[in-house]
């Protein structure tokens, strides 16, 4: 049946789609339907017609799943910042982790008994430390929108409080509705500053403070049970990793590119007493060939906490080639992570012990991962045979 915009339908939705989004099926040609859940009979209206699927807006729900919950949000479905208000928060999770292993078997060919259940944050709503609110003069209504691109187009949309925001920041968003930006076209970044830490104003730190001991937790443990001694701590930031993490290695070194964070960073492990780090103020693709040289890789774990868009080619082939006991890759972006294990794995050269999500970003149809992998086991034997056979070969018997 060919299809066409504007269309009306009945569908029923087998599965959610990475990224949110409902897969309803008509004889067999894809129609992906947003705030719906599996199970759930809709009518939908054509928005999109593709060679191989379509999209469509939810016009209503006929038959509703058990799982479906009324949204927090006045804004929700308009705003394009969250996917699940309407899915119940036990649901979300389980949504998360199976879309996760899905992924991580079809890029990486990871079976799905690696990935471990999706850690809750406690606070699924009033949770995010940082957002970004754009204004736009909307021409029909002769007013500025000050608010968050909304999901169906790029327009902004106009809000008074966002529900996964933090209480502190919704008071900023009432202070800049009333003293709003002279005209459209401008972003404005909204935070809290997290106590305890230096973070120069536009420099990185972790969105949700709720979450963020369980995410520590997860890194230490990983480290923990490799026993290494030496910690490269790639993409650090304010130095976030490599100071909560000081205590379980004899030697850190954090490299990160902004150079403020880098100052942040120094402060920071000065204001703990922490003497045993270093902080690079480089990208990481080019200093890190020396930073590992320094350690021996048998005793060295690197973690990477890389931006949404991975790791540069550069730093995995400097992985596969130097081989650290232990990569600990950090990422919010489970499509980027997947492509860069896969490229860490390949040939055995590491090996992927497990991955933990973490809900780090409730309501949203994003996850943060930690994956913990290890040099391949077969390629450390071998070294440590060749190793032998070389102590071996100039003849030292100590
Ligand atoms: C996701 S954040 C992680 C920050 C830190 N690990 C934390 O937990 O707060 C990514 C960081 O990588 C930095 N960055 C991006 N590209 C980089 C590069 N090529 N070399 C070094 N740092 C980079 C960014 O400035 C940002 O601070």
């Amino acid at each position: 049946m060919p299809l066409k915009i504007g269309d009306k339908l009945s569908l029923t939705i087998h599965d959610i789609a990475f990224g949110g989004e409902g897969v309803g099926r008509i004889d067999d040609f894809v129609v992906f339907v947003p705030f719906v859940l599996v199970g759930e009979t809709v009518t939908a209206e054509i928005t999109e017609v593709k060679k191989n699927f379509a999209r469509a807006k939810l016009l209503r729900v006929e038959k509703p799943s058990p799982e479906r919950v009324q949204p927090e949000c006045r804004y929700f479905g308009g705003c394009g910042g969250c996917q699940y208000q309407h899915v119940a928060y036990a649901t979300q999770l389980r949504l998360k982790h199976k879309q996760i292993a899905d992924l991580f078997e079809r890029v990486g060919k990871i079976p799905s008994d690696k990935i471990a259940p999706v850690i809750p944050c406690p606070q699924p709503y009033g949770y995010r430390n940082r957002i970004m609110i754009r204004s736009q003069w909307n021409k029909p209504e002769q007013k500025l929108n000050i608010g968050f691109i909304r999901a169906d187009c790029g327009l902004v949309e106009d809000i008074e409080e966002c529900k996964i925001a933090e209480p502190a920041l919704n008071e900023q968003i009432r202070h800049v509705r009333a003293y709003p930006p002279p005209k459209g076209g401008i972003k404005v970044v909204l935070r809290v500053q997290p106590e305890d830490w230096d973070v120069p104003p536009d420099s990185f730190f972790q969105n949700n403070l709720f979450l963020l001991p369980k995410l520590v937790e997860t890194v230490r443990e990983f480290l923990r049970d490799s026993g290494i001694k030496h910690l490269a701590d790639l993409y650090c930031g304010v130095g976030f990793f490599g100071i909560e993490l000081a205590g379980v290695v004899e030697s850190f070194v954090g490299v990160e590119y902004d150079q403020l964070a880098i100052k942040s960073a120094q402060q920071n492990a000065a204001a703990r007493k922490i003497s045993n780090g270093e902080f690079v103020a480089a990208k990481a693709e080019e200093v890190l060939g020396k930073v590992l040289k320094r350690f021996s890789p048998e005793a060295t774990a690197v973690i990477l906490d890389p931006p949404r868009k991975g790791c540069q080619p550069e730093i995995l082939h400097l992985l596969r080639e130097t081989r650290p006991a232990q990569v600990i890759y950090v990422s919010c972006h489970p499509a980027t992570m997947a492509r860069d294990l896969n490229i860490l794995c390949a040939d055995g050269v590491f090996e992927l012990a497990r991955v933990q999500p973490l809900d780090m970003f409730p309501q949203t149809q994003h996850v943060e991962c930690v994956a913990d992998l290890r040099v391949g086991q077969s390629l450390a034997k071998r070294q440590n045979m060749d190793s032998n056979d070389s102590t071996h070969a100039h003849g030292n018997t100590n």
